[in-house]
């Protein structure tokens, strides 16, 4: 939970080499609980995040009734109550930080024979939530919001109907929540979206027996499908492993190789983004875990360039830029990015508090509306504040790779939503970094 007395500080002259494991992927850690609770029989789950966000949601199905036999921070098996067996939680649900519970749930709870109600923390409770609200209730959901804004109360209904929803935003989210909606539904629930965005509900789904359809942009299932107990082994996550692959590639001798990351295409854009500017990354060992694409991925620093960021690449690197723009200020020449307004509205306004994180430390960096428009040039020392937004925070340790000072990092407790143990693995990869916790 946000601790704004935990920071960072890293030194400059740190490097980057060996071969790294970040922990399990958020998006499909998430999903193996929900899926896992609403199937029959018993699921296996391998390769978890064992981070805050996940943490909440495995809380959240607990208290509604699925039984979880953990065997280690990674390993759990959980035994679910069939689509139609969730019971009341008797509490009000505390998702913390963490918006894919909060939508996903949405969908999910919207159908059910009892009230919920969903809060959680201070960043949380700020998200546009009637993004799911708005398609929810055309199914005939009643969901209650202070403003379009959790907490949300969620009131029991006589049943839902299906609808064809056309989403004004590229959202996996949004997405995820009508199609967990969509499997109470009467008919067939179908969305199409602006830009494909990550599709993990549909391979997971799939893998738990449910028949979807789906093409890049648009989704569709059938309701009243049960879903079949699973095996599912969660690959590393590559957003977390976007940190390392911008630290690697921005500092000319680095050789880092992050193993068992989802190479899943929709969620790539970080790396072609990067090969753009010229970095040398090599994807290895490709594989599936479960109709999840894997690959070890090498990468080795240079000097990159600065580009225009093609709009169709935003949707798949959608958490990726806060690290990218740390990228991008270590480039030559200019890089631009539009159509990314969404990042406004994630765990914090990621254009505003990277460009202030940027010109604190002496890059030539402004916000437009829709993104950014940066210069590569030398970076500084100086003091950041994170806002509580664990990708920031973990955004600039990297920039301490070619900066010329010290750079302080405030407000990184929320570090621990979607990568428990980062400054130890970054700290062994040689970065120069410390915690102090006051
Ligand atoms: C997520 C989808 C993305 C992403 C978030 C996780 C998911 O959000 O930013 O971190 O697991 O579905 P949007 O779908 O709202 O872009």
């Amino acid at each position: 939970m946000s601790d704004s007395s935990l920071s960072f500080t890293v030194e400059p002259g740190g490097t980057l080499q060996g071969r790294l494991r970040v922990p399990g992927d958020k998006s499909i850690s998430h999903r193996s609980v929900m899926f896992g609770a609403l199937a029959e029989g018993t699921s296996e789950v391998s390769g978890f995040l064992d981070g805050e966000d996940c943490l909440c949601t495995m809380k959240a199905f607990e208290a509604m009734g699925a039984t979880l036999d953990r065997r280690s921070s990674t390993e759990f098996s959980i035994t679910g109550v069939g689509l139609h067996g969730l019971k009341s939680p008797g509490q009000v649900l505390d998702l913390g930080n963490s918006g894919t519970s909060m939508r996903l749930m949405t969908g999910l709870l919207a159908a059910q024979n009892f009230e919920t109600t969903l809060t959680g923390d201070a960043s949380l409770s700020k998200r546009p939530m009637r993004r799911v609200i708005d398609p929810l209730t055309q199914m005939g959901a009643r969901i209650g919001s202070t403003d379009g804004r959790a907490p949300l109360h969620i009131h029991p209904v006589a049943g839902l109907h299906a609808i064809e929803y056309r989403s004004p935003v590229a959202s996996a989210q949004i997405k995820s929540s009508i199609l967990l909606a969509g499997l109470y539904a009467q008919g067939l629930t179908q969305v199409h979206e602006p830009e494909a965005s990550r599709d993990h509900t549909e391979r997971m789904l799939r893998s738990f027996g449910v028949e979807v359809e789906a093409r890049p942009g648009y989704a569709a299932l059938r309701g009243g499908q049960k879903l079949k107990a699973a095996k599912v082994q969660v690959p590393a996550d590559i957003s977390s492993a976007a940190f390392f692959m911008v630290g690697a590639a921005i500092l000319p001798g680095s050789d880092v190789t992050l193993v068992d990351v989802g190479v899943n295409p929709t969620r790539t854009g970080v790396i072609e983004i990067l090969r753009r500017m010229g970095a040398n990354i090599e994807l290895q060992n490709p594989r599936d875990f479960g109709g999840e694409p894997v690959a070890d991925i090498r990468i080795r620093g240079g000097q990159l360039r600065g580009i225009d960021i093609a709009k169709d690449l935003v949707a798949s690197a959608i958490d990726e830029f806060p690290a990218l723009f740390v990228a991008a200020a270590c480039a030559e020449g200019e890089t631009r990015l539009t159509g990314a307004e969404e990042l406004r509205v994630k765990e914090s306004d990621r254009i505003q508090v990277m460009c202030d994180g940027l010109v604190a430390l002496g890059v030539d960096a402004r916000a437009m509306p829709d993104g950014m428009v940066l210069r590569g040039g030398a970076i500084g020392g100086g003091s950041i504040d994170s806002r509580g937004d664990h990708r920031v925070a973990m955004s600039f340790t990297m920039a301490s790779l070619r900066a010329a000072g010290t750079i302080r990092i405030l407000d990184c407790a929320n570090v621990n939503t979607s990568f428990p143990g980062f400054a130890d693995l970054a700290a062994g990869a040689g970065l120069r970094i410390s915690v102090q916790n006051l």
